[in-house]
């Protein structure tokens, strides 16, 4: 059985990293991403430079992969970034709400019920290009300003991006505080309004618990996956957000419990390592690191 691996390295991974990464690394890692078999791949943020500076090459990155093969999404915050996502030749868009109030704020200066307006009208005008659209909600499992988060409010902002027409939802555990019981409750209750095939998870990992609740939602039917390559990431409006899952780890346990994820792990593991030596930080997938020592 087939599972979707979205990479999220090149926009969650590298978003918080504070030395600019130059558009050239930023395209050898998405080639050796592609290299070792995903497909998917988050490419940047049409996201304005002077909130996160790291993503102001937006342009330049969209135009480098216009011949590769792939599929490449954007994330897009407003009316402006749809503009430029589409001038960018942008196939694929992801919009970005939460389900916390406070983290809505920091995050993108609006409140929820704003976002989801101004969202709404991107979806419509997206469909009229043809881009897919992905739809995220943040803080599933916790905020870091209001600690939980009602259940009820994730279904809410999952149910009005899916109806408003994202063709997939993500759920994102932004600081990475859940755990499996809490993540499968989460998700029944998602799974109320949304189908499940239309959903994704996105495991941040600072309690170590992300592979445990990837575990767990592709136990209740979850094949949508997002990972970082070499565990890199962190939402810099998230106190205290680690990286995501490394890709490595799902893919290593998903192939152990006989899953098809298309990924050789060898040249996955060789993107994690060129980008970590790049940055001058430690690769933080344990795969990687069990691996190379063999
Ligand atoms: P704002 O300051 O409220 O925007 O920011 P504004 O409309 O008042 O405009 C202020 C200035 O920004 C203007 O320029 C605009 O033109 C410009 P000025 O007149 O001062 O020269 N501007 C833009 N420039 C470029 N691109 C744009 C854009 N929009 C306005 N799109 C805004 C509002 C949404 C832009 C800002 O808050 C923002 O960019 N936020 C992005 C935050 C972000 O990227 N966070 C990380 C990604 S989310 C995440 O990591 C979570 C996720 O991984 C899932 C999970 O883990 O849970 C997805
Ligand atoms: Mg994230």
């Amino acid at each position: 059985m087939n599972i979707k691996i979205v990479e999220v390295g090149p926009r969650d991974g590298l978003q918080n990293e504070k030395i600019f990464v130059p558009t050239e690394q930023k395209l050898a890692f998405i080639d050796k991403l592609l290299a070792a078999g995903l497909k998917h791949i988050e490419v940047t943020s049409f996201v304005s430079p002077k909130w996160v500076p790291q993503m102001a090459d937006h342009h330049e990155v969209m135009a480098g992969i216009q011949n590769k093969l792939g599929y490449f999404s954007a994330l897009v915050p407003n009316i402006k970034g749809l503009e430029n996502a589409l001038a960018a030749s942008t196939k694929s868009i992801a919009v970005f709400a939460a389900a916390s109030e406070t983290f809505s704020q920091k995050n993108i200066n609006q409140s929820i019920d704003q976002s989801l307006a101004q969202f709404k009208e991107i979806i419509t005008q997206a469909k009229l290009s043809n881009l897919s659209i992905r739809g995220y909600v943040s803080c599933v499992l916790g905020c870091p300003y209001e600690g939980d988060i009602a259940l009820k409010e994730v279904e809410k902002v999952a149910r009005e991006l899916f109806n408003a027409g994202c063709n997939e939802i993500s759920l994102g555990d932004t600081i990475g505080v859940g755990t499996p019981k809490k993540a499968v409750a989460m998700l029944n209750a998602v799974a109320q309004s949304v189908p499940i095939e239309n959903l994704a998870v996105h495991f941040h990992d600072t309690y170590g618990q992300a592979l445990a609740n990837i575990y767990a939602c592709v136990q209740k039917g979850i094949r949508i996956i997002d990972a970082s390559c070499a565990g890199l990431g962190g939402c810099p409006y998230a106190k205290g957000a680690s990286g995501n899952v490394a890709t490595e780890e799902v893919v290593y346990m998903l192939e152990g419990l006989g899953f098809h994820t298309g990924v050789s792990l060898p040249q996955l593991i060789e993107a994690g390592n060129s980008i970590t030596q790049y940055l001058n930080i430690a690769n933080r997938s344990k795969v990687a690191n069990a691996m190379a020592v063999q």
